[in-house]
């Protein structure tokens, strides 16, 4: 039993082993049964109290009449403010109007657990800054809870792929002795006086796993010191990591294109009404099948200068000018119905309307001022180059289905990709981009198992030689071609449930600026 913390609160007895939850209610329509959550919602009038209480499983209206045999709990009932903590003994009855197709009515019993007074977040329009200092509340809204179970969905879907396709889970520390992916984004730890980094990748470890087991996979959170604020990066995101021995490119292409679309499979069919509940247009997601693009650098190049690219940017500025030409009809009108409206919750209700239709002028208003940079960096990109966000975006634009863009020029590339013997001016990689303007979701590539090379290469990015003895030694004895890649969780995440920015596919977001809560 739990102490009842409010002194009017009633004292009929419940008792945890009835506890059913909302998405169990269909099997109990007829019975009483005792629901334990949250406050998502209360309306009391006169002589019913409609209270939506959230359970974890999910949401459902309670129907409270006043009558003899609630009287004694009703008054109590009809205080519930939003998020109290409270139990609710009633009878599910079926019901088609209501969400999820059933309502508890006949209710014998409501206990106040936990009392939550003023509530910082409420029903009305809040800005993210606001939200995300309240992140720790946050994710019990309805939003932010549906992206949270598709997020859980795709970490399992992610373990599953991999067990099943016979990988080894292998885990790879995180306090790391040297460098993995690049120089400019490490965070330095003090190892007991000894400088160490926080991993950006557990990369290296596998590939000498990967000579033990063949294939293996980590799964883990990597560090990144970004220094911008963008809509892709954070500081500490997950990502997991396979890799194979004795493979070649498009073996590892072809185990990430069946990896994503397992993952999409199984998002699909078991979080669909959480796709639908966040808005993701579920036939995007059904679009996404094999076989993906494959597209060289040296063409995505070519695609960036030519005509197509143009009138992309061209058409996106029309576009947003008559959106905003749009937002401020609609503003003006709002003002007017808000001025005019006789109820104080119309008045409300506009205001609210208003701050949404601003805030998304002002989004593009921002959108706008960069077409012309995206168009230049488009056109005058140069062979040699990295591809930038904007880049990105725009071949992806250009594509239906994901895809992957291959043999980058090796500057702009880590040092463990193998050099192209074709064509040693550029690696064996690629990157997977999403489409719909996600940018890219995966890295990976095939890796120098040339002794020598490997050396050459180290020498060449200045890294320090003793450090990487040990990666050395996998080239010393038995090497063997390999290869793999590693996919981000939260740009899939985003990508996924269409989000425009990456702080919402994490529980606990980290970025430039943002370590609280
Ligand atoms: O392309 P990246 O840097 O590749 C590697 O780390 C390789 N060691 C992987 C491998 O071959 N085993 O990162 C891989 C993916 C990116 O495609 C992106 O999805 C994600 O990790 N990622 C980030 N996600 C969020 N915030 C950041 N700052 C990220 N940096 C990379
Ligand atoms: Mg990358």
């Amino acid at each position: 039993m739990y102490p009842l913390r409010s002194p009017d609160a009633a004292t009929i007895k419940t008792d945890m082993k009835d506890r059913i939850y909302v998405t169990d209610l269909k099997n109990h329509v007829g019975s009483s049964v005792t629901l334990y959550g949250w406050v998502a919602k209360a309306r009391p009038t006169g002589k019913v109290a409609f209270i939506t209480i959230r359970d974890g499983s999910g949401t459902c209206q309670c129907v409270l009449e006043k009558n003899e045999t609630t009287e004694s709990f009703f008054d109590v009932a009809k205080k519930l403010s939003q998020e109290s903590s409270f139990t609710i003994t009633g009878t599910p009855c079926l019901e088609e109007r209501a969400p999820g197709g059933v309502e508890v009515r006949d209710i014998t019993a409501c206990n106040i657990i936990g009392e939550s007074a003023d509530y910082p977040i409420t029903p009305k329009a809040h800005g993210v800054d606001f939200l995300m200092k309240q992140r720790h509340l946050w994710f019990r809204s309805q939003r932010q809870w549906h992206i949270l179970r598709i997020r859980a969905t795709i970490v399992d879907a992610i373990r599953q792929f991999f067990n099943g396709e016979g990988f080894k889970l292998i885990d790879t520390p995180i306090f790391a002795p040297a460098i993995g992916e690049g120089a400019s984004t490490l965070f330095e730890v003090d190892y007991f006086d000894e400088q160490v980094f926080l991993a950006q990748t557990g990369q290296l470890y596998v590939e000498a796993a990967c000579m033990a087991h063949d294939k293996v996979y980590c799964f883990g959170p990597t560090f990144r010191a970004e220094k911008s604020k963008t809509r892709r990066h954070l500081t500490e995101f997950w990502m997991v990591e396979p890799e194979m021995a004795f493979c070649e490119m498009d073996e590892v292409l072809e185990l990430a294109e069946n990896f994503v679309c397992s993952v999409v499979q199984r998002i699909l069919k078991d979080n669909r009404d959480d796709i639908e509940a966040i808005g993701r247009d579920i036939a995007s997601l059904e679009a996404i099948q094999k076989p993906f693009h494959r597209l060289r650098y040296a063409d995505a190049v070519e695609m960036l200068h030519g005509p197509k690219a143009k009138e992309l940017l061209e058409n996106d500025l029309t576009e947003k000018t008559a959106e905003i030409e749009g937002l401020n009809n609609k503003i003006t009108e709002l003002e007017e119905s808000g001025k005019t409206a006789k109820k104080q919750w119309q008045k409300e209700k506009a205001a609210q309307d208003i701050q949404t239709a601003r805030e998304e002028r002002t989004e593009l208003e921002e959108q706008i001022a960069n077409i012309p940079t995206h168009m230049k960096l488009a056109a005058e990109f140069q062979f040699g180059s990295d591809l930038g966000g904007s880049d990105e975006t725009i071949i992806s634009r250009l594509h239906d289905r994901p895809v992957f863009v291959t043999h980058y020029p090796r500057e702009v590339k880590a040092f463990y990709m193998r050099v192209d013997r074709d064509d040693d001016r550029v690696v064996e990689n690629f990157d997977l981009i999403a489409p719909q303007g996600y940018g890219e979701v995966i890295g990976g590539s095939m890796r120098e198992e040339n002794h020598d090379i490997l050396l050459e290469r180290i020498k060449a990015h200045s890294l320090p030689v003793e450090n990487f003895e040990w990666y050395l030694d996998l080239r010393r004895y038995g090497s063997v071609p390999h290869g793999g890649f590693g996919l981000g969780v939260e740009r899939t995440v985003a990508w996924l449930c269409g989000l425009k920015h990456i702080r919402e596919t994490i529980p606990y977001p980290r970025m430039l600026g943002k370590i609280y809560p």
